[in-house]
């Protein structure tokens, strides 16, 4: 028999006192004790203690007495006012005495406990995520990226923004990741693509006439795993007509704030700060800084040149930097131990070592002092503005692995001197990105994507300067998370061919990639520019997680596989027959 429900469990305050209730759930705890047998149960909205004693009917109490956890179960009762009351739990002042249960159906052990700190490992809460749901923080998780959803649909509508879906099964679009690829039974050996993005679509949408567009979509990448990358995750897409970097900029500070404003309850100050991607590296390190503390880079190779200590000279003969932070206090916190952790923690960004510098009680000491006079000493520290107690951390070697390795020791170190904030929110924008950079092997490739518009008025650089050309391209970023990311774009297909031909794509190349965009650029595109939000990325920051898994119901694990259903898994027999393929054995 099923219990009409009147509240739920995680409502009834001491104000509901004599209300009769129907409540309905799962078994959180019972205990039986003589006569008694007390019972939490819990649904989505949190637990109310149910109190079955002698008052009850007889085949009841007995009912009670064979509950255990995790049965779903009904029971009406009468709320009364606790006398050993709860101040842990909302509902603690009060309990449910019942005169009516039915079990819905019981349960075995469950193989995970359902409570939020319960350490039991990650594979196990995957494998079971259906019990892992059933946690008070799963649901306040899920709720709260519902609420996301819905404000960001509620405010793109009033901005005029139409949700348009896009298909699934396209051809690969180029957001650089590898593809997920779908046979076709209909054209043996040809291949759908899952997108990356719906970036192609979305931009012919904008030839059609959208005008503004947005969707909540589903995206595709199979790259490796990080506690912020899932091969399925989604996006919030937009993309607007006429528009400019300013246009898109606004009309997300808009969002960002309404979102800041609905979902927590916190007033957000618009605009954002704007950072150039150079500014970004030079004082961050980072294209996606947390600017939360203070600390910041600074580069020293003025103060190197011609000195005795072959290591800077040799990284400043060889075109490198030498870069450093103070760590302001830092002086006792790091003993030898700490910065050896910290130095084979940077070696995963290229460093080879750091050198330290630390001022305490006035006095200088280095492992390098012996190659400096104490004027040198002094001239570095002062160029730091260091004071007594404060500790230097220098990286001598190229660009790249000074910014990579000192971008992620400030966080790290801000991380230990516990200066990482969750209650502040620092967004801000990173723009003017270059538009290409060279992959490992050297080849140029497209920064953001070959649709970025670049700085017309710096066009000159694709002959002369081509790594210092400048795009309309911007990020997001939030507490040094990329958020998002997004550009104006080419709506000129002489441009676009060209950039295709810099980025060594022959005609034919381009024909069968992106054919279907160059065709339609023939027809009256108009300007257009857009951005993507990692919905995931997201909704894990807002709520404080450390990983977009868990504001994901059924994420996939490191191996790329979901635990709950077991995908991958091998094709059905026949199916392959059918699709035309083959598998070779290794
Ligand atoms: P981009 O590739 O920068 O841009 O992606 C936009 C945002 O999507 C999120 N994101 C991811 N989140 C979880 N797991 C992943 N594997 C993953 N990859 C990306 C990030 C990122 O900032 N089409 C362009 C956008 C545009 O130009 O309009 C694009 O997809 O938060």
């Amino acid at each position: 028999m099923l219990y009409k429900r009147t509240h739920m469990c995680g409502d009834l305050r001491l104000a509901d006192e004599g209300k009769n209730v129907v409540l309905n759930g799962w078994v959180s705890k019972a205990r039986s004790l003589g006569g008694l047998v007390f019972v939490d149960i819990r649904d989505k909205t949190g637990i109310t203690q149910i109190t079955f004693n002698e008052d009850a009917p007889a085949e009841v109490l007995e009912k009670a007495r064979s509950l255990s956890r995790e049965y779903c179960i009904g029971v009406k009762g009468v709320v009364k006012e606790r006398s050993s009351k709860n101040p842990n739990i909302p509902t603690g002042d009060i309990e449910v005495f019942a005169d009516d249960l039915t079990i819905y159906s019981t349960s075995e052990t469950p193989p995970i406990y359902i409570k939020d700190d319960d350490n039991v490992n990650d594979d196990l809460r995957l494998k079971y995520r259906y019990l892992d749901l059933r946690k008070q923080k799963m649901q306040r998780n899920l709720t709260f990226r519902h609420k996301v959803m819905k404000c960001t649909r509620d405010y793109f509508d009033e901005q005029g923004f139409t949700e348009v879906e896009t298909p699934v099964l396209i051809k690969p679009t180029p957001e650089g990741a590898r593809d997920y690829i779908v046979p076709s039974r209909v054209h043996n050996g040809f291949f759908y693509a899952l997108p990356q993005s719906p970036q192609m679509f979305k931009q012919l949408l904008m030839v059609g006439g959208t005008d503004r567009y947005v969707q909540i979509a589903k995206c595709f990448r199979d790259e490796d795993l990080r506690a912020d990358r899932q091969p399925e995750f989604t996006q919030i897409d937009l993309e607007m007509s006429f528009a400019g970097v300013d246009d898109v900029i606004e009309v997300q500070e808009g969002f960002l704030k309404r979102v800041m404003k609905e979902v927590k309850g916190i007033d957000i100050e618009t605009p954002f700060p704007r950072l150039s991607y150079d500014e970004a590296m030079e004082r961050y390190g980072s294209d996606k800084p947390d600017t939360r503390f203070d600390i910041e880079l600074v580069k020293l190779n003025d103060l190197f040149e011609g000195c005795g200590f072959e290591l800077f000279t040799k990284t400043l003969a060889d075109g490198g930097d030498i870069r450093g932070i103070c760590v302001p206090g830092g002086a006792a916190e790091f003993s030898r131990k700490k910065i050896d952790k910290l130095v084979s923690e940077v070696k995963h960004y290229g460093a080879k070592g750091l050198v330290t510098i630390k001022y305490e009680d006035d006095q200088i000491s280095s492992s390098i002092s012996k190659f400096f006079s104490e004027e040198e000493m002094q001239a570095v520290m002062d160029r730091f503005g260091a004071k007594s107690g404060d500790i230097v951390f220098i990286v001598s070697d190229t660009p790249k692995v000074t910014y990579d390795s000192l971008g992620f020791l400030r966080r790290r170190i801000a991380g230990i001197l516990g200066l990482l904030d969750d209650n502040k929110y620092n967004f801000l924008w990173v723009v003017d990105f270059p538009m290409f950079e060279e992959d490992e092997e050297g080849n140029l490739k497209a920064m953001h994507h070959p649709f970025t518009q670049p700085k017309l008025e710096e066009l000159y650089k694709l002959d002369s300067d081509i790594l210092g050309l400048k795009a309309n391209a911007y990020d997001i970023v939030l507490n040094g998370v990329e958020l998002g990311g997004g550009s104006v774009r080419i709506h000129d297909k002489d441009l676009q061919a060209r950039m295709f031909k810099v980025l060594g794509l022959t005609e034919e190349e381009c024909q069968v990639k992106f054919g279907f965009l160059i065709e339609a650029f023939k027809y009256g595109a108009p300007p257009h520019a857009g951005l993507a939000y990692g919905l995931d990325r997201l909704v894990m920051l807002l709520l404080g997680e450390k990983s977009i898994r868990e504001v994901i119901a059924f994420p996939k694990n490191q191996n790329a596989e979901c635990p709950v259903c077991e995908a991958p898994a091998p094709a059905g027999e026949g199916q392959l027959e059918e699709l035309g393929i083959e598998l070779i054995e290794e």
